[in-house]
């Protein structure tokens, strides 16, 4: 199990600055960027966690256009993530992006190969779907030890209520990385 640092996470990601001209950045729009460039932001608290645990198997549930997954593997170049949409909305990788390994399945009840060390859960948002996930996971003993990341936890009433009801030691709110839609972190107990 990875000792993860969260306060060490969060100071690293201070300093994670992008190069835009990266080939891993080819896909993806001028407009859309600019999220990378801010000073604080959640993306560059994925690329400060894959930095500083290169070892560290990355599970992200609901890709959509892949931002965030290009976030981690900015982070992490020379290995492959995991990441999941129950549709294929992905408009900045494509398939041959090496380092990401795509599956197209609803993570409410897929079974995984590999455990997780890392989680970003960022699906539906109204809490239930949430929920089955975590308990999907936690059936499969994928959950111990692991650093959770949550997208939208003070979305609306359903997320807030999920996000209360999350098991995990250093359990913080760190909205001020996110976005004002609140993002969460925590390591599973
Ligand atoms: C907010 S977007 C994810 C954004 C992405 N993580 C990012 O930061 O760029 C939510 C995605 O979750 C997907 N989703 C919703 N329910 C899902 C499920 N049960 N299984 C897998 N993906 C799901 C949606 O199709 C949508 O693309």
């Amino acid at each position: 199990m990875i000792d993860f640092d969260i306060d060490e996470i969060l100071k690293k990601s201070l300093e994670v600055s992008y190069n835009l001209r990266d080939p891993i950045f080819s896909k993806m729009d001028v407009e859309y960027s600019s999220f990378f460039m801010r000073p604080k932001s959640y993306f560059k608290v994925l690329t400060a966690t894959a930095q500083l645990y290169p070892e560290a198997h990355f599970l992200e549930l609901g890709t959509f256009t892949g931002a965030s997954a290009l976030a981690y593997a900015y982070g992490k170049p020379e290995t492959t993530i995991e990441t999941c949409d129950i549709k294929d909305a992905r408009r900045f990788v494509g398939d041959d992006f090496e380092g990401m390994n795509f599956t197209m399945t609803d993570c409410r009840d897929h079974v995984w190969k590999t455990k997780p060390d890392v989680l970003f859960l960022d699906i539906t948002h109204n809490g239930e779907d949430e929920r089955i996930t975590m308990a999907n996971l936690e059936r499969q003993g994928f959950l111990d030890g692991v650093l959770m990341f949550f997208d939208d936890i003070v979305i609306n009433d359903e997320m807030k209520k999920f996000w209360a009801e999350v098991k995990a030691e250093n359990k913080r709110d760190i909205t001020e990385y996110g976005h004002y839609d609140g993002f969460g972190v925590g390591i599973y107990e």
